[in-house]
């Protein structure tokens, strides 16, 4: 097959790494990609908010499969206005991407839905989201895309007042309501399902960590690291939490007449009272996805065509390495508020091909030189016989890569309990 993958994150690179591996040759190509992509596919230079851009590139190549990464092109139209060329894309249309476009909508899906989520109001002024506060920690997310800094949890009414004067006043993220949220306690799970429009098929359970600082300390990030899978959520527990959280959405959106096709991710917090949503992407995560798809057997390329015809997953069966998979970030100074750029990246040779590199922020410069060039610049994934196993190694091929100010968490999977071997 001829695929396109659309993006230039590490989620990219892992993708296009994992279609590498099936056991049949595909020729891969990617927009806008990354010098780290460039590697392992064509890149040609068209942005991902280019959409007449990508479908005529798509067309010029006759590619078989466009597989879309990040979520901006999904919300603006990007596979729709593929499909009305005929061109087989892995991504959800935009009536459907709106479940990640805005968390009143998503809300509004999971009630008709009937899927476990914090208690929750919508407001359109602050005065009304003060009212609609009854205790403290609050969360407030602003309605539309912000790049993960559209939620806050306010300690605090001057927190709360700050954040809704933010979102509603200032309007640093442009238009939109917010939505006062109930505080959950609990581990957080990252869960994904290949979906059909008809179908969920979870994907192996993943955790992702989202705070800059070790401890979960310090602003949100994109992701500072991952692991897959958390041994607590096993195939059997994830088909449980899919058949609760993942098909009923898939349910709703057929039966709205906007089926669900590509990546449903469920952000889940396992509360004592069982799991409940927290949000829905709907794409691969990045990072998990550099923590799941090395562990996934068989051929990617496959299971992504099948997705995009309804109710093409039928039958479809993953297979795992049972392997634990960690996956850490290394980022640039100054990120989240204002990552610093041109830091020269040193010792990327040394690292063992069994850690997979992947790329995300960098770029070659004038000299030639692998330069720093955004927030999350590479991500390093080892797979271990044990958490511990994998985390040592990735931390070992971590150690071998520098760059001034690099930033990288030191707990990631420090936590993760070990899976029950049988
Ligand atoms: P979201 O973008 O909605 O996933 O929110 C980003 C992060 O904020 C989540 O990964 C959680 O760590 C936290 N968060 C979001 N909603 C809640 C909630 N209702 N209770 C506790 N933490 C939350
Ligand atoms: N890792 C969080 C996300 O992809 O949204």
């Amino acid at each position: 097959m001829r695929i396109l993958v659309v993006g230039s994150g590490g989620r990219e690179h892992a993708i296009v790494r994992a279609l590498k591996r099936s056991p049949r040759a595909h020729e891969l190509l990617c927009a806008p990609g990354n010098p780290g992509i460039g590697r392992d596919a064509r890149v040609h230079d068209v942005a991902v908010a280019d959409v007449p851009g990508l479908v005529a590139l798509a067309r010029a190549e006759s590619v078989d499969l466009v597989v879309v990464g990040p979520e901006a092109p999904l919300v603006a139209g990007l596979v729709d206005a593929l499909a009305a060329e005929g061109i087989a894309a892995f991504g959800p249309g935009r009536a459907a991407a709106r479940l990640e476009g805005s968390k009143a909508y998503a809300k509004e899906i999971m009630a008709a839905a009937g899927v476990p989520t914090a208690a929750w109001r919508a407001v359109e002024a602050p005065d009304d989201g003060m009212a609609a506060i009854d205790r403290y920690p609050v969360v407030l997310k602003f309605d539309g895309l912000a790049a993960g800094k559209g939620v806050v949890i306010a300690q605090d009414e001057a927190q709360a007042r700050a954040a809704l004067d933010a979102f509603l006043v200032e309007r640093r993220f442009g238009e939109g309501p917010v939505v006062v949220e109930e505080h959950l306690e609990g581990e957080e799970l990252s869960l994904l399902a290949l979906c059909d429009g008809v179908r969920a098929v979870p994907l192996a359970s993943a955790r992702d960590y989202k705070r800059i600082g070790d401890g979960d300390e310090g602003p949100n990030t994109g992701g500072m690291g991952s692991y897959s899978p958390v041994a607590e959520v096993d195939e059997e527990r994830a088909a449980q939490i899919a058949a609760a959280v993942h098909q009923p959405i898939v349910d709703e959106l057929a039966r709205r007449g906007t089926p669900f096709h590509g990546v449903l991710y469920a952000g889940i917090m396992l509360t004592a009272d069982g799991p409940r949503v927290l949000e829905y992407n709907v794409r691969f995560g990045d990072p998990e996805t550099q923590a799941v798809l090395p562990r996934l057997r068989g051929d990617l390329a496959d299971l992504l065509l099948a997705a995009t015809r309804p109710g093409g997953l039928e039958g479809a069966r993953l297979e795992w390495d049972p392997r634990t998979a960690v996956t850490l970030v290394l980022a640039a100074a100054g990120y989240p508020e204002s990552p610093r750029g041109g830091d020269e990246i040193r010792g990327l040779d040394a690292v063992p091909a069994r850690a997979e590199v992947t790329h995300a922020g960098t770029r070659l410069d004038d000299e030639g030189r692998l330069v720093t060039a955004g927030g999350r610049v590479l991500g390093l994934t080892a797979l271990g016989e044990s958490a511990a196993a994998a985390r040592a190694a990735a931390y070992a091929a971590a150690e071998l890569v520098d760059f001034d100010g690099r930033q990288l968490r030191r707990d990631i999977a420090l936590r993760a309990k070990e899976r029950l071997t049988t």
